[in-house]
């Protein structure tokens, strides 16, 4: 049995990815899952938290004693993360956003054209949510933890992640078309803003997820 620590506290965590929309049959996505996020919500739920988890599109049963909120964009998870995130004491972003969302939407579904080259897809910034959120707390001593999807050069570019994002914590991991994605494991550094660096060996998201609840309820106390 969990030891309560987190008793009392609220906690928010995102997870799944975000899509958005083309016209009403397409989207841009991307390969998460939820699974890492449904794990950090389960176990921060089994240490006595109360639990908003915010899910984008993913296929998962709801946790047992957690409040799920489902979205589909990137600026549906910023309203509704930023509204959980009121009188949370802890804040994790486990979510695959999506940095960039099409300019256009269109009401119909965009046929092909005979003959025709197809127009080009033009984009548009979408909020950094992460960023956001450690840039204007909602509450002093809020906890707020990022996750790095990295390709190559994993560290490096998480530390500099951790520097522009403003977080507490970064949990850096590598991901490929099957790797992370998906998975029911995982394996991380877990980077501190105070230069701490806590590498989680290859295991069950749900011991990813027990390390990332271990440093925030350090911080907490
Ligand atoms: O869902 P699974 O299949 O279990 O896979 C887990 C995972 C690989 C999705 C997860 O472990 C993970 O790495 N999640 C973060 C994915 C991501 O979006 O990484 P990023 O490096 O692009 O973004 C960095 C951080 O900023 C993330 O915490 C992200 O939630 C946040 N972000 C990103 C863009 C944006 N516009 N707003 C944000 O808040």
């Amino acid at each position: 049995v969990a030891e309560p620590d987190l008793k009392g506290r609220h906690v928010v965590v995102s997870a799944g990815g975000t899509r958005e929309p083309l016209d009403p049959v397409r989207f841009l996505g991307n390969r998460s899952s939820g699974k890492q996020g449904y794990a950090l919500a389960r176990t921060a739920a089994a240490r006595g938290a109360r639990v908003t988890l915010v899910a984008a599109n993913t296929g998962l049963p709801d946790p047992a004693g957690v409040d799920v909120v489902r979205i589909g964009t990137a600026v549906q998870l910023r309203d509704a993360v930023l509204k959980a995130a009121q009188d949370a004491d802890a804040v994790v972003m486990a979510a695959a956003v999506a940095d960039f969302r099409p300019a256009t939407y269109a009401a119909g579904k965009i046929k092909k054209q005979d003959g025709q080259d197809p127009d080009p897809i033009v984009l548009v910034r979408n909020p950094d949510i992460l960023a956001e959120i450690s840039a204007d707390r909602a509450r002093p001593g809020q906890v707020i933890v990022g996750f790095a999807a990295e390709t190559d050069d994993v560290l490096a570019n998480g530390r500099k992640k951790l520097e522009r994002k403003g977080c507490d914590l970064l949990v850096v991991n590598e991901v490929g078309e099957s790797k992370t994605f998906g998975s029911e494991e995982n394996e991380a550094v877990v980077l501190g803003a105070d230069g701490s660096e806590t590498p989680v060996p290859h295991g069950p998201k749900e011991a990813l997820a027990e390390t990332v609840w271990d440093l925030v309820a350090r911080r907490l106390r």
